[in-house]
């Protein structure tokens, strides 16, 4: 099929007008932000917002598949871009390539993300030379939470922030055609995009990024349980979707629901045959 929005024009918008991308995880909603949107991410983050997992370790290969599949069904020209889970990569590049095939093949998506700075390079490089698009993930890392110890901000400090750019350097150098940076504080943000010639799409970044990504859920007010201080609410969802349940609730209990309209009738009697 036919996309709008490929790999290599994402990757030329590099300094140009901001990329805008947010998160998908069904095909009603990536019909809905399809027509606004250069990039759907079908993220791990669905672990937490779609399952009500405790973070996104638990998340399978099976439920990107799904999910990824889902959103390309309601994509029509934003690139989707599926996220491989924890312990689907990190042990080797052939193990990365194998569960990226399964990606790509069994959901169509375009491009897969996986998180990891100068450590995945080597498996950056492996994919891309094999016919695997690779979005990279770079700052804080929601898969390392357990080594790391929690979703603070990342490069406060200098040697971090020369890390995170050692980071940045090694995913381009690798083949990465764009790269997340998330939760970084501002300066390092500017310097990774100053620093690397492929888009960086902030989360928690700043507007000095190329392009900015948030998840869907967390943007319109569906998921609550835990917003950052980069979340910026765009809509209330919950209080829509509160207000509908209630006023449901209410019309089957007082039987205003289901009315007239919608309700089935039998066939109407057949008319009387004609006499000769
Ligand atoms: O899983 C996710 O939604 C992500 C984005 C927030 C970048 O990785
Ligand atoms: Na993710």
């Amino acid at each position: 099929r036919t996309r709008g929005m490929t790999v290599a024009a994402f990757g030329r918008r590099k300094g140009g007008s901001p990329l805008v991308c947010l998160t998908a995880y069904t095909t009603p909603m990536a019909r809905l932000l399809d027509p606004h949107c250069d990039m759907l991410l079908v993220g791990d983050s669905l672990g937490m917002v779609i399952y009500g997992l405790p973070s996104t370790v638990p998340v399978t290969l099976e439920m990107m598949i799904a999910h990824g599949a889902a959103v390309v069904r309601g994509a029509a020209s934003a690139l989707v871009v599926v996220d491989m889970p924890f312990g689907s990569y990190q042990e080797s590049p052939a193990q990365a390539f194998r569960n990226a095939a399964r990606l790509m093949a069994e959901t169509g998506c375009a491009a897969v993300k996986l998180e990891g700075g100068a450590v995945m390079a080597e498996t950056i490089a492996f994919l891309v030379t094999r016919g695997v698009p690779v979005l990279a993930h770079i700052g804080l890392q929601p898969q390392s939470v357990n080594t790391y110890g929690g979703y603070g901000a990342r490069g406060k400090v200098e040697d971090e922030a020369e890390r995170i750019l050692a980071d940045a350097r090694a995913v381009a150098e690798a083949g990465a055609f764009a790269v997340v940076v998330e939760g970084v504080v501002e300066p390092l943000a500017q310097r990774i995009t100053d620093a690397v010639p492929i888009p960086t799409i902030g989360i928690g970044a700043s507007a000095a990024c190329d392009g900015q990504i948030l998840v869907s859920d967390d943007a319109f007010g569906i998921f609550a349980d835990f917003t950052p201080r980069f979340v910026k609410r765009f809509a209330d969802l919950a209080s829509v979707i509160d207000a509908a349940a209630k006023a449901y609730a209410e019309e089957v209990r007082a039987r205003r629901f289901p009315g007239k309209e919608h309700v089935y009738q039998p066939a109407a009697a057949p008319a009387a045959p004609q006499g000769g």
